[in-house]
């Protein structure tokens, strides 16, 4: 495995393509695209990591994985009264389908869907209580306490989080918003603002992995449907595309990590800035390509 990731590194160091890094939120839009990490936690325990694995980087969307678990072990089923679980078909920030669909975002991976996740566990909480939930959550999940949220980048998303508010402002038009719009936007765009290595990202996907020595923090029941809607809804429109090179469950963000589980084998984060045209990382997505070819770990 430890030479795998290495020459993976090492074919994504030499790529002159790096795709484009999103400029959307100014805090990211200086990131240097001339980075990669990848690291794998296995289910015996055992970690590997190559390139840029131990650099700190915002996760952006693939929060959106966390978030949904603590929603679900707020209420339950329930949560499916309020988004969907179908791939939209279209990019992670669309209002199109919500006028359709009565305000029932096509699921919870989606922007639109992500904000309903946070206004669930956010519930009867104040964001700081909600935001320390969801930290305890990924430090318990990733076995670190050093994980945080960078205030930077929450802040630089906030201010710039026009798409987002006008997005929960339609939900909230449906009925689909319990708390504050205020508050949901400001906890989500902490939630985004999570930062974490690939070697930390991989230890906090741990608990998508059945295994004696992987953290068990939700049952085997949801795990295999969080598993699920990352496969079908983990990367936007681009979910089709990442199932059909890769098959595994993974979820992006748009920060230009990726975290990709293969049930019952390992956790596997992947980081690189530059993006493909639907918002995933371009040589996190190659890369990931590679190392199921090499490994034979699609599911399919
Ligand atoms: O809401 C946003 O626009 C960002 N905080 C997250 C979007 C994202 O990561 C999409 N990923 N590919």
């Amino acid at each position: 495995m430890q030479k795998l990731l290495e020459e993976i590194a090492t074919t994504a160091a030499t790529n002159p393509d790096k795709g484009r890094v999103a400029t959307y939120i100014p805090e990211l839009a200086g990131t240097d695209p001339n980075q990669f990490g990848i690291a794998a936690a296995m289910a015996d325990g055992r970690v590997f990591s190559a390139g840029d694995a131990d650099v700190p980087f915002s996760i952006q969307s693939v929060s959106k994985v966390f978030a949904l678990a603590l929603a679900l072990g707020r209420v339950g089923d329930a949560m499916w009264t309020r988004v969907g679980r179908e791939p939209s078909g279209l990019s992670f920030d669309s209002v199109l389908l919500l006028e359709r669909e009565n305000g029932i975002p096509r699921n919870p991976f989606i922007n639109a869907g992500a904000l309903v996740t946070t206004d669930t566990y956010l519930a009867g909480s104040s964001p700081r209580e909600a935001l320390g939930e969801l930290l305890r959550f990924i430090r318990a999940a990733a076995d670190d306490d050093g994980i945080h949220i960078n205030e930077k980048v929450a802040r630089s998303e906030l201010a710039t989080a026009h798409r987002n508010y006008s997005l929960a402002h339609y939900l909230a038009s449906f009925g689909n918003m319990q708390a504050s719009i205020d508050k949901v936007l400001g906890t989500y765009c902490h939630q985004c603002g999570v930062e974490m290595t690939c070697r930390q990202l991989a230890m906090a996907g741990r608990f998508l992995v059945d295994g004696d020595k992987m953290p068990a923090l939700v049952s085997a029941e949801r795990r295999r449907r969080i598993n699920a809607l990352m496969m079908t809804c983990g990367h936007y429109d681009g979910s089709g595309d990442f199932a059909f090179r890769v098959g595994m469950p993974g979820k992006s963000g748009v920060g230009g990590g990726i975290l990709v589980v293969s049930p019952g084998r390992a956790s596997i984060a992947v980081w690189s800035p530059g993006l493909n045209p639907y918002g995933n990382s371009k040589l996190g997505t190659e890369a990931m390509e590679a190392f199921a070819r090499k490994t034979g770990w699609s599911v399919f």
